[in-house]
């Protein structure tokens, strides 16, 4: 297929998708936001979750759905390599979450506060090359794991995005000793020819 062909076929799936068409009806800024509410139907995360660190916020989809879930006052911060326009209530921090400078940001940003809920929607830019893709997807998770275990409090939930292939297993196996309960998911809003699942760890030991 050429390259003109194939563009006006993504483009015209993306608009017929029904998940799209449902995301600018509610004002959502991404369709993402269907697969944190899909899963929070299913899994209850929010409840009693006074701060949420989202991993991977742009465009500000799941910032969004937190926004709705939790009270006023609670402490929401959203953290990406890009800009994302704002959002009453949120705080973002610009910057490469793999970085020490941006991971200082973010600590101090924390300043001691304990966190209940950590989202991680992060995904490297695919090169389509799945040996080199699939490494950089699961270093991110284990970078946003051992985030959980320096700032969430016991009792605390992470929610992320993964990608079955290398590396998988192993992280779940991961996540098990830090959380009593890891299910994985795959939520109907998530494209069914993608790989990418959703892991739901409950209740950090
Ligand atoms: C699928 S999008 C997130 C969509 C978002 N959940 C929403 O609902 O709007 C994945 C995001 O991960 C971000 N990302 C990838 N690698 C990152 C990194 N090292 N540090 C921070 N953000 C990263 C990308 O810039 C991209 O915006």
């Amino acid at each position: 297929m050429s390259r003109s062909k194939s563009s006006n076929q993504w483009l015209k799936e993306h608009f017929d998708d029904e998940f799209v068409k449902r995301s600018q009806q509610r004002g959502y800024r991404a369709r993402s936001a269907f697969k944190l509410e899909e899963i929070q139907a299913k899994f209850k995360v929010f409840d009693q979750v006074d701060a949420v660190v989202d991993l991977g916020a742009a465009p500000g989809g799941w910032c969004q759905v937190v926004k709705n879930q939790v009270d006023d006052n609670a402490l929401i911060i959203g953290l990406d390599l890009l800009p994302i326009e704002p959002i009453e209530g949120v705080e973002f921090i610009e910057g490469d979450f793999t970085s020490d400078e941006t991971y200082i940001q973010l600590m101090t940003l924390l300043n001691g506060h304990k966190i209940d809920l950590v989202l991680s929607d992060m995904a490297p830019n695919l090169s389509g090359v799945n040996a080199t893709d699939q490494p950089r997807a699961m270093y991110l998770a284990e970078l946003a794991l051992d985030f959980c275990q320096q700032t969430l409090n016991p009792n605390g939930h992470h929610v992320i995005k993964l990608f079955q292939g290398e590396g998988f297993d192993g992280h779940i196996k991961n996540m098990k000793q830090v959380f009593n309960q890891v299910t994985i998911y795959k939520p109907k809003s998530s494209r069914a020819r993608s790989r990418e699942v959703y892991a739901v760890a409950q209740g950090k030991k």
